[in-house]
């Protein structure tokens, strides 16, 4: 046994018993918790990154062009590019499509039209690269975009949608898929809280030019901070390789045909375009890799947890507003939101307050409605509808964590806590 082999097994023997003795996400009933997440990484994510760090062979590498393969060929996708957050591949895929390289690509002024119900950086890249979003409201019972609603808004300056599977439930990919075909639009797929997510059996990623996912801390699997951009088109991947690191070929899959273009500069350090630098890290993908395997177990939970309280509260479905499964849909359930009806006994301050005071964590769900926000009212976009819904799930709505270290203890309790507070405010 080599030296190197011996300090790395006692590494990993330290870690695992460190993990061993210190990570405790058990219920207990005597100082009751459900927190929004628990880590889904433990001794062998930790080993694997630790590994990689004293390897020395630290940045975007071996192991991120294995990730990339093993998350693409895990999902049937041709091409995966990842980078270092879901923001930052939603930034790329965009940059990407709107870069003037780029075939069918977008041009300055066109328009997107995007869910009220988005995160921040679905729609700040829009922005930043000279787009305009449209933004249209939801639908109340799946909190997806609502495909009327999309029809509404076509304009003549329309050429795309980017439509957030909300929390992990697929959007309606038929209706979604029809529109763009009868109006030629571009679909652009955010999954950054839909990992492990499907369609009518087809992951979520796979129906559009491009698509974005994120392995933030938080999410079914992680890599700390991490992303990727998937897509079927191989130009486009390429494209988003020159974005992700400086602009230059050096990271892309086949840099031999550019870098001939230009023969009196060295190819290790040819720039051909406009990049960043969203590169992720060995390390991430280290993790990635030990994660990949576990996200359909992660995914099960999340449906179990789900299925368990939509089953125990189906009593009070209308009150509480639970979120329905998209029709054809495998829901991956990123957290478990409530948008309490309008008319119900109680105030969601006063619901929301006796949960966290019961140990319960509670978020709002994903930004509320995004044209309500200061960083989108400052700039350029168009609103379609008085996006009523959406602003109904900003004022009403909250969510609990769905996650897969919530036990059966932990699933009752919140039970039990739930209907205690119904029970006291009919
Ligand atoms: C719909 C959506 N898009 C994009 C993001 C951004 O991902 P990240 O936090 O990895 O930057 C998030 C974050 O959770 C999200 O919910």
């Amino acid at each position: 046994m080599t030296d190197t082999t011996a300090h790395l097994d006692a590494i990993r023997t330290h870690i695992a018993a460190y993990c061993d003795s210190q990570f405790d996400t058990a219920f207990d009933p005597d100082n009751p918790m459900v927190r929004l997440h628990e880590p889904t990484f433990g001794a062998d994510e930790i080993f694997a990154a630790t590994e990689t760090l004293l390897s020395t062979w630290v940045t975007m590498g071996r192991q991120v062009r294995t990730f990339e393969a093993a998350f693409a060929g895990a999902h049937d996708f041709a091409e995966g590019v990842m980078n270092n957050s879901g923001s930052s591949a939603n930034l790329l895929a965009i940059a990407a499509l709107a870069n003037p390289a780029t075939q069918d690509g977008l041009q300055p002024g066109d328009e997107v039209i995007v869910s009220a119900l988005s995160w921040s950086t679905t729609v700040w890249p829009l922005i930043q690269l000279g787009l305009v979003p449209v933004i249209v409201d939801i639908d109340s019972d799946t909190l997806n975009i609502d495909p009327g609603e999309i029809e509404r808004a076509i304009g003549p300056k329309t050429r795309a949608i980017m439509p957030v599977h909300v929390y992990g439930n697929p959007c309606d990919m038929d209706a979604l898929g029809d529109i763009c075909n009868r109006h030629d639009l571009a679909l652009i797929e955010d999954c950054c809280e839909a990992l492990g997510a499907s369609y009518k059996g087809i992951p979520v990623g796979g129906f559009g030019r491009v698509a974005t996912f994120s392995f933030y801390f938080s999410h079914h699997m992680t890599t700390i901070e991490g992303g990727i951009c998937t897509t079927n088109d191989p130009a486009l991947a390429e494209m988003v390789r020159i974005l992700r690191s400086h602009g230059w070929t050096r990271d892309t899959k086949d840099p031999g045909p550019l870098n001939a273009t230009y023969p009196d500069i060295d190819p290790r350090f040819l720039f051909v375009n406009l990049g960043y630098n969203v590169r992720p890290t060995e390390m991430q993908a280290a993790m990635g890799l030990v994660q990949l395997p576990n996200l359909a177990g992660y995914v099960k939970a999340r449906r179990a947890n789900a299925a368990y309280w939509t089953e125990a509260l189906a009593g009070h479905a209308s009150v509480l507003g639970l979120q329905r499964e998209t029709e054809g849909g495998h829901h991956s359930w990123f957290g478990f939101p409530m948008s309490i009806a309008a008319d119900a006994p109680f105030r969601t301050a006063a619901f929301r307050a006796y949960l966290e005071d019961a140990g319960i964590e509670t978020r709002p769900i994903i930004c509320g409605n995004i044209a309500k926000q200061p960083g989108l009212q400052a700039n350029p976009h168009r609103t379609v509808g008085d996006l009523s819904k959406a602003s109904h799930v900003m004022s009403h709505a909250i969510s609990i964590g769905c996650h897969q270290a919530i036990d059966d203890a932990a699933r009752a309790y919140v039970v039990d806590r739930i209907l205690a507070f119904l029970g006291t405010n009919q």
